[in-house]
């Protein structure tokens, strides 16, 4: 499969989207129909020469500039307005809950678990097929937009508030999300990606994404040393360990994601090498510093440690 995955709101996957896509297709037929005859008309003024009958001429700007678009604002706007209470309905009792909060330039996600407890992750959001799941969607700092145009529409994050969404998935597969709202410097480079799976499936990767960090191999100790020496636990964490930074994405499950840097790259060594040594060159205006004094071998053991926090 492609890196980037599906980005498109007519490509849908979800109830919202199917109905927003409905009402593109309706205004495009539309909008064309009234395109081809207001040109028929402009070109029948011009072939047609002489005087034209000026009680008719009147008859047509009154009907087509005044009651012909009331007519079809007034249709539109009804059939724009009865979507909405569904597309706003929140995701009934007992459906799962997802925190997520836009920071430059990454996205913090929580899962709400049934006994109350959150399951932090980053960059990348699983969700069961054909059930409603709710979003409470926040900023930490300025504001942000979350969109995955493949399965419903898009909410502002705001700093100081918080909004809501439901998106109700019906086709498993991987979706691209991303942030609509212009927030800064790597705005472009602020995404995530969506994993619609089975139940049975979800409910393993919740349950592992719930879990302490997976035991590592001797190979990768020496890793797990440098990221300990270097200070990377200031600001990531690791639960299970003693990295327990609360600025920058949490990353007991890292290895087990799909990509690096807010869906930038795809998640392998050699990229997260290249993250890790020129992470400005990758994504310009991050505030991970990059890390160019470690040698080789120090960066590989480091790569190979977080490859393994499955
Ligand atoms: Cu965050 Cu644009």
């Amino acid at each position: 499969m492609n890196f980037v995955p599906s980005q498109s709101a007519l490509d849908h996957a979800g109830v919202g989207a199917e109905s927003i896509a409905g009402l593109f297709w309706v205004m495009l037929i539309g909008g064309c129909l009234i395109w081809l005859i207001v040109v028929g008309l402009a070109v029948y003024a011009i072939v047609v020469p002489g005087q034209h009958d000026q009680k008719r001429t009147r008859m047509l700007v009154i009907g087509g500039g005044a009651v012909f678009p009331t007519i079809v604002l007034t249709a539109l706007l009804t059939y724009g307005l009865a979507m909405l209470p569904d597309l706003q309905r929140p995701a009934p009792e007992g459906s799962q809950v997802i925190e997520v909060a836009g920071v430059r330039w990454w996205w913090r996600i929580h899962y709400r678990m049934p006994d109350g407890n959150r399951v932090e992750t980053a960059n990348e959001i699983h969700l069961p097929v054909n059930e409603p799941v709710e979003f409470k969607l926040k900023s930490e700092d300025v504001i942000h937009a979350f969109w995955v145009p493949s399965l419903g529409g898009k909410v502002d994050m705001m700093p100081g508030r918080e909004n809501r969404l439901k998106l109700h998935p019906t086709r498993v597969g991987v979706y691209r999300g991303v942030c609509a709202e212009y927030c800064g410097e790597a705005h472009t480079q602020m995404a995530f990606d969506v994993i619609v799976e089975s139940r049975e499936d979800y409910d393993e990767w919740l349950r592992q994404q719930a879990s302490l960090a997976v035991a590592i191999s001797d190979e990768a100790e020496a890793g797990r040393k440098i990221f300990a020496g270097s200070g990377c636990g200031a600001c990531h964490s690791i639960r299970g360990t003693s990295a327990d930074g609360v600025v920058g994405p949490d990353l007991t499950h890292f290895g087990s994601r799909r990509s690096i840097g807010a869906s930038v790259l795809p998640n392998n060594a050699d990229n997260l090498t290249r993250w890790i040594a020129e992470t400005h060159r990758v994504k310009s205006g991050v505030e991970m510093p990059a890390f160019e004094t470690l040698a080789e071998d120090e960066l590989r053991a480091l790569v190979r440690y977080l490859g393994e926090l499955k």
